[in-house]
């Protein structure tokens, strides 16, 4: 009877000297990739089993081995030991280790130096110290734990607004009726809508994106989208949007962007658009060109109405000089 007492004892005894004294915690436990910062803490678990903790290590795995990571270590001057370089040069360690009640490891790595998907690997905490309990030293390690992560649909740049074939971007939103424009924007996954003046709502648009090769930035692949739309009478004043993330109806994206595209008053087209047009109808036209808006794309217009108003005047002059004689 006492014996079996006193062996269920020295069970419970090894039992509690073999339990669990180190701990590893991810925070947050999902790391939403970019806008947390990445920590993991090392603790102790059952400081009252422990007279003393020597020594706390993170460590990581690349491929199939685990590496040293930072570790804390009693009785140096400098306590944290960094093993992992070239993490050190990004993140951070702070560490305790004078009582098994307050002895930590904690490694962070800051939002903007996290590296996805790298720095999420699996990650183990191992501690040595002596046992109360036990009366000998005790080396445990915790299991491997993966940090979890998600990420968040890239932010999609504002739609970029060129003239097609045109080189370069064009700050413009207000071009003449007939224009094809293209519109580029970059994200995950783009979708283009458009919404014209007199419609109620956003509807997607027909046409099919023309999409650049997918590269990775951060942990996920963007790649950027490019519609051509050709600009008619009914884009008096037309919004357009891209979009991404997964959505049933135009503008339920995750991240939207928008741009508004407006046509220029039609009454001076016709007669810009008819080339034949003598020097006194380009005159004419001359003052109506008050919008100063499109300027580039109306340079050679610009040029021969200039030099049909310098004719004009040499005809006035000529008519007056026959007046005076
Ligand atoms: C190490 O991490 C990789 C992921 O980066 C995983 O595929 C692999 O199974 C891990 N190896 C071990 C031994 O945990
Ligand atoms: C725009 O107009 C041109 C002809 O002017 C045509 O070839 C092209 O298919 C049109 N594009 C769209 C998207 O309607
Ligand atoms: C587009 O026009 C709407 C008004 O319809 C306005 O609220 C919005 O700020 C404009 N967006 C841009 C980018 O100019
Ligand atoms: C050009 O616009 C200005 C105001 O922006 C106006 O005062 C002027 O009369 C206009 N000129 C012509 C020729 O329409
Ligand atoms: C027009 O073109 C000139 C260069 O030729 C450039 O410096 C200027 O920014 C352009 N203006 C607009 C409104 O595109």
């Amino acid at each position: 009877m006492t014996f079996a007492f006193l062996c269920a004892i020295l069970l419970s005894v090894r039992l509690l000297a073999s339990a669990q004294n180190i701990q590893i915690q991810p925070l947050p436990p999902t790391v939403n990739y970019g806008e947390n910062d990445l920590v993991i803490v090392c603790s102790i678990t059952n400081p009252s089993q422990l007279a003393a903790v020597y020594f706390i290590e993170l460590q990581r795995n690349s491929s199939t081995l685990f590496d040293g990571v930072v570790s804390v270590v009693t009785g140096q001057t400098s306590p944290i030991q960094w093993k992992d370089f070239a993490l050190r040069n990004r993140a951070s360690a702070t560490a305790s280790i004078d009582s098994p009640s307050s002895a930590q490891l904690r490694l962070t790595i800051d939002k903007a130096n996290v590296q996805c998907p790298s720095d999420f690997k699996m990650y183990k905490c191992r501690m040595s110290g002596f046992s109360s309990i036990a009366s000998e030293s005790v080396s445990q390690e915790t299991s491997p734990i993966i940090i979890s992560y998600i990420v968040k649909p890239a932010v999609i740049e504002v739609p970029r607004v060129k003239i097609l074939n045109e080189l370069y971007v064009t700050p413009d939103r207000q071009f003449p009726v007939g224009t094809a424009i293209t519109l580029t924007c970059r994200g995950q996954t783009i979708r283009w809508c458009a919404q014209k003046t007199n419609e109620m709502m956003f509807t997607g648009l027909p046409q099919t994106p023309i999409h650049s090769e997918a590269s990775l930035s951060g942990c996920q692949y963007t790649r950027s989208s490019t519609i051509t739309y050709n600009l008619t009478s009914q884009d008096t004043f037309t919004k357009f949007l891209c979009e991404s993330g997964d959505t049933g109806l135009c503008g339920t994206g995750t991240a939207i962007q928008y741009v508004n595209i407006s046509t220029t008053v039609t009454e001076g087209s016709s007669t810009t658009s008819a080339p034949s047009t003598d020097e006194e109808s380009s005159t004419i036209n001359s003052p109506t060109t008050n919008d100063t808006s499109e300027n580039n794309d109306t340079l050679t217009t610009d040029g021969t109405s200039a030099s049909g108003t310098i004719a004009g005047g040499a005809t006035v002059l000529v008519l007056l000089i026959l007046l005076v004689v």
